[in-house]
């Protein structure tokens, strides 16, 4: 903490469940809000930065990562900063031939596909996260300048990030992006123990690098399995919930909170909050498609119910955070999830439909008080876009959103 601050951050507030930092129920100084992808194509300034240097590069500058970080926050007055990286940066670090295509997304030399491909990918080492530690320390450093220079009593926290397993697998194994990802679905099922392999090191590659990111000074993070909801419940449980885990549980120690995001997961929004929820008492090592992670969850609870010792309760990510999109209402998703194992309601994170910010004032003022409304139901709540910023918004609308959302009265979460 830094000397002279009296108030907590209001986004840490709502991921702490509406609590102040003893754990009392509290309303925050002002009800927070950040956008998935705010820094990027809409800010003109950012265009003007990263002219002539291609995306993964602008990732590994530490200076222009941290400034371009920095330029959202300044500008909109965002709650939070989001690390400016990719999740295909652990694939760049590791050596892989992998660039990201303007207008297309990351793209890499050659796919993976068979075992020995997989058994092919480098390891990372620590060391190689060298100028993302840089980046964030850079960061959170220009983040107190800011609350200093505003005269405010919060730092604006950094939200450290990285892609889930599986959506860093989808990526790989396709070789580019794909609507139904056709490829990684099959190797799961056709070819299971290249799956396991693969998604066991993507697992090692995001969790370092959101670990590196947390030591440097995040304070908070954010899983991406953005397209997780392409899945069913089954295949989720299955192949995908134990290698989410086994990336968490490289952060879940920290003490931080972790957000778990990915679209159209409906299906699968419980499981999505158990493996954070559980991601301390996953294996690391070895990870394995289990039968069904839910019911190894039930047993960890019920041992822990009758007292035994198989798991401690204080053994659970104390955070657990979810992202919605914007195809489910807050509501709905604060109802179907219900008290987690903590007892209380989960605090969300969402939900503002991007289409939104192309609609007249009107349409979109009415459109976020109903965002408002129904994110009261949660246990606490963070105000996001249901996905990222499209590059063609105009960001004077984004900061307009964030003055409304200001405006509003807070209260503590719901338990
Ligand atoms: O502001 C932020 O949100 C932080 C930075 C951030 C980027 N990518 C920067 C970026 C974050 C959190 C990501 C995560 C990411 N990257 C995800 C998960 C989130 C999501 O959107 O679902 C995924 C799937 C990727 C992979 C990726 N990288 C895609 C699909 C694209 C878009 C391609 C395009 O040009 O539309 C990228 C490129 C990318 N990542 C850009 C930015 C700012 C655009 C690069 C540019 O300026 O040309």
């Amino acid at each position: 903490l830094v000397t002279g601050l009296t108030t907590e951050a209001p986004l840490l507030n709502q991921y702490r469940g509406g609590r102040d930092a003893a754990g009392n129920p509290a309303a925050p100084a002002r009800q927070p809000v950040w956008f998935m992808r705010q820094a990027g194509r809409s800010l003109p300034e950012y265009r003007k930065l990263r002219e002539g240097t291609t995306m993964l590069d602008s990732c590994l500058n530490p200076e222009m990562a941290s400034e371009i970080t920095l330029q959202p926050v300044r500008r909109h007055d965002v709650d939070a900063a989001i690390f400016f990286s990719d999740i295909v940066i652990p694939l760049r670090l590791a050596g892989v031939d992998v660039e990201i295509k303007p207008g297309v997304g990351p793209v890499l030399g050659s796919p993976v596909r068979t075992l020995e491909d997989v058994r092919a990918l480098p390891e990372l080492d620590e060391a190689a996260f060298a100028p993302i530690v840089e980046a964030v320390e850079l960061t959170t450093s220009g983040l107190k300048d800011m609350a200093a220079e505003a005269d405010r009593d919060w730092v604006t926290p950094l939200i450290g990030f990285a892609g889930a397993p599986f959506t860093l697998a989808a990526y790989m194994v396709e070789g580019k992006p794909s609507k139904e990802h056709l490829a990684v679905r099959t190797m799961m099922k056709a070819n299971t123990e290249t799956w396991n392999e693969l998604a066991a090191w993507a697992a090692r590659a995001s969790g370092a690098f959101m670990r590196a990111q947390v030591m440097a000074g995040a304070s908070a993070a954010q899983l991406f399995d953005s397209w997780a909801g392409s899945l069913s419940r089954a295949d989720y449980l299955e192949y995908v919930a134990p290698f989410s885990q086994a990336a968490l549980s490289h952060v879940a120690d920290l003490g931080v909170p972790v957000i778990h995001f990915g679209t159209g997961t409906s299906q699968i929004l419980d499981v999505m909050r158990a493996v954070v929820e559980f991601a301390r008492i996953a294996p690391q090592e070895p990870v394995e498609s289990g039968p069904s992670v839910l019911q190894a969850m039930g047993e960890a609870l019920a041992a822990k119910e009758e007292g035994r010792t198989a798991h401690d309760p204080a053994s659970l990510t104390t955070y657990p955070v979810l992202g919605v999109d914007y195809r489910m209402n807050l509501r709905e998703a604060a109802d179907q999830l219900g008290a987690g194992t903590n007892g209380r309601r989960t605090p969300l994170q969402g939900n503002i439909d991007p289409a939104m910010l192309f609609a007249d004032a009107e349409t979109l003022h009415q459109h976020v008080q109903a965002v408002l409304a129904d994110g009261a139901s949660a246990g606490g709540h963070v105000v996001n876009l249901g996905h990222g910023v499209p590059p063609e918004t105009n960001p004077e609308v984004l900061t307009r959103v964030v003055e409304q959302i200001h405006s509003v009265e807070t209260h503590p979460g719901q338990d």
